[in-house]
This record gives C-alpha cells, structure tokens and sequence, in this order.
C-alpha cells in the first residue's frame, strides 16, 4: 500500500476473526476478560500485550492509531479524548517542575492558554518564540518546542527543517501539531519532528460529530505520553468516536482535495475583493511564504482561508458573518460543512488585545473553514455577505 489514499482505507483495518466484517466493529466494553491470573499479572507488568481494561487501550481504538500512525509514518500513535487532552498528555508526560516550552505561535488559543495557565501553576514555562525567533528563546531549560504546522488564524508556516535543525542541536524534543494540514499535505516526522499531534475533532474526522485527539511518533515518547495521558489523567477516546473517526479517515484524502480547491477558489475571489484588504492564504503568491508552502504542503495549500476586510472594525466583520447563509457560523474547522468565525471575539478572545495586535488579529478580520460545498456557491454566499461591508 504505497498511495495514501488506499492506505487511509485501509490502513489499520482488518477483517473481523469471529465474524468477517470488514468494518472495524465498535468494541463496546469496559473490562477484557485475560483468562488466567498470570496473564492478568503480566499485561498489569506490561510484560505481555493485550486489552485489560478500555482506559489503557480497546481494540476500536487501537485501530484508529494503527490508521493515524500509518498516514503520519510513524512507529506508534496514542489517541486521546480530545485534541487538548492530546496536548496536556504531552505536556504533563514529557515535562517536570522548571522546564521551559518554546513556541512558535500564534497557537491555538487552548493551547497557548494551556501553556500559560497550567503549565505556569506546575512549574513549566512557556517562551513565546513567535517576535524573536526560536534561536534566541532557548535557554538550558527549554525541554520542549512547539509549533502548529499552518497558523491559526493567520496561516502562516514555519521552516520545520529549520525548527529540527535548531532542536536536534540541543537536544530537544519538537512537537507538531498538523491538525491544519493533516498528513495529506504534510507529514512533520518525515522532516525530523519528534511527535505530530491532532485535534482529530477537525480534519481527520471531518463530519464535525465526534471529538477527539492523537500524537504519534517514536514509540517510546508515545509510550510516555500513553502512560500519562491514559493511566494518570485518564483521558481516553471512547470506542464510539473511535469508529466516526475510523470511517471519516477513509475519505480524508478526498475531502482534502475539495477542501484545498474550494479554499483557493475563495481565497482568490476575496484577493480580488473591494471591501477586502488582505487575504491570508498559502496558496496565493502574495502570501509572504508562499515559497516555503510550495515547498513544504503536497497536493494543496489547506482549507482555512483568512482574510480583514478594508472596513477593519467589529461592526464589519458582524454585518459579514450575520449575513452568511450558507457559512455557519461557528469555531470549528475542517468539517464538510463550511464555517466562518471572527477570531478576536471567539477563538483568540482570551489573548487579549496586545497579543491579537502582535499577532495580526485585528477586528475586521474573519476566519474561514472551507467546506466541500461546490465553490461557486460559497463564492455566491460571500460575495452577498460582503454586500454588508461597507
Ligand atoms: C490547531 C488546533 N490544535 C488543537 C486544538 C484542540 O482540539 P480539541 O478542540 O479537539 O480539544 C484545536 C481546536 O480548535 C486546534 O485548532
């Protein structure tokens, strides 16, 4: 299986041994019965594999991990509650009491609020690389660096050979959370990153009906991150959302490629705009790393269109969204349904209005999630919509 489309079908699936199904079958149970004391004594050692008890691992979900750490090609994949609950698992598992964490933001603001709020109050500090660069932000305590592979929401990209090389130096592990670009476009651990996160609750599910969270990469950071994030916190993924996320994979690579070309064909309706001043988006090439995306992203340039209306105030960007029809709005992403939200009052609140201004997030500027409705009829609901702009 060498194309990633058969092997996101396919990929961690194999015919059921009782019954035949094809389908991985959702494995409803708490406890696994392991039939003999010294059999329950040895997967309680972790001298021997098998299901015990569905915190530490089901069946259903070790399918989707088989699927997640086939399309990242990494060695193992732990999957999570939810794509926070990825992230503290790495966090709590991989750090201790004085270790720094640098990060090339702006990040999602969950986590950068989960850097700044909890990691703070255990003892870890986060350095935010994003003004200085991440040369300059090292320092003897830096354990952990941090980067999102396409920007939210301004969709920038960060050199990842630049980003190893720097780390690889010194020792550090790097993190990359490739929820925006997922392994269609970009696969982080092919270029030397340690660990790739996801909020599967976005892409990889795709029907915006299931949350949930993976990292995958060596097998012993995943194995740490694993005993962390399942044993202490207890944040599993319950079989049920493991089967959504199991079906939805198998069309990723499909719904990437509308979501890319529906994207690009919004992007440059809107550079084109006159109540537009800026278009955030890779793929056109007056975006400022337009170069690196060529280089970096295969086969498209994302989903997630940015963009700040000329008439750069709350009221626009108000007047905008509340007259979408076809756009929800709504602060999720990479469903088939297309979303819009206005950061600076949604996603990016919390970072107030200093960091926003750092960060490009001005009043008038909208975030969009493209659908893989047909792209003439999102261009048709815009192009209404932004009849309110002025
Ligand atoms: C890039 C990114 N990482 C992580 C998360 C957190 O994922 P979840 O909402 O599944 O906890 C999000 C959520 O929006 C995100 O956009």
């Amino acid at each position: 299986m060498t194309h990633l489309r058969t092997r996101a079908v396919h990929a961690g699936q194999h015919p059921d041994p009782h019954s035949g199904a094809i389908t991985t079958p959702i494995t409803q149970s708490t406890a696994f019965d392991y039939g003999t004391l010294a059999q329950g004594a040895a997967l309680f050692a972790g001298t021997a594999e098998g299901y015990r008890y569905s915190r530490f691992g089901n069946p259903t979900v070790a399918a989707l991990e088989a699927k997640v750490a086939d399309l990242e090609g990494a060695p193992a994949a732990v999957a999570f509650a939810s794509g926070t609950a990825a992230t503290s698992a790495v966090v709590l598992g991989l750090l201790s009491p004085g270790d720094e964490i640098a990060f090339l933001g702006p990040l999602y603001g969950g986590t950068e609020a989960l850097f700044r709020s909890m990691g703070e109050r255990w003892g870890l500090r986060a350095v935010d690389a994003t003004q200085q660069g991440l040369a300059a932000s090292l320092t003897p305590a830096t354990r952990l660096v941090w980067v999102e592979t396409l920007t939210n929401p301004d969709l920038r990209l960060h050199d990842l050979a630049e980003v190893v090389a720097l780390a690889r130096a010194r020792g550090l592990t790097t993190v990359a959370d490739n929820t925006f670009c997922t392994p269609c476009l970009l696969r982080p651990l092919e270029l030397g990153i340690d660990l790739v996160l996801h909020s599967m609750t976005k892409y990889l599910g795709g029907h915006g009906d299931a949350t949930g969270g993976v990292v995958a990469g060596a097998a012993p950071l995943v194995a740490a991150v694993r005993k962390t994030g399942l044993a202490h916190v207890g944040g599993n993924l319950a079989p049920q959302e493991a089967f959504l996320f199991l079906r939805g994979i198998k069309t990723l690579p499909l719904r990437m490629a509308a979501h890319c070309a529906g994207a690009a064909a919004v992007a440059d309706f809107l550079a084109a705009h006159p109540t537009v001043r800026a278009v955030h988006y890779p793929g056109l090439p007056t975006h400022p790393q337009h170069a690196l995306a060529q280089r970096l992203l295969q086969g498209g340039f994302g989903g997630m269109v940015g963009f700040e209306l000329a008439r750069n105030e709350r009221a626009a960007a108000a007047a905008v969204l509340d007259a979408l029809q076809l756009f929800a709005q709504a602060v999720s992403l990479g469903d088939v349904d297309s979303l819009a939200c206005h950061p600076a009052s949604t996603t990016h609140s919390a970072l107030g209005a200093e960091l926003r201004a750092a960060h490009g997030i001005s009043e008038g500027f909208i975030r969009l999630s493209v659908g893989i409705e047909h792209p003439d009829d999102l261009i048709a609901d815009l192009a209404r919509a932004l009849q309110h702009a002025v």
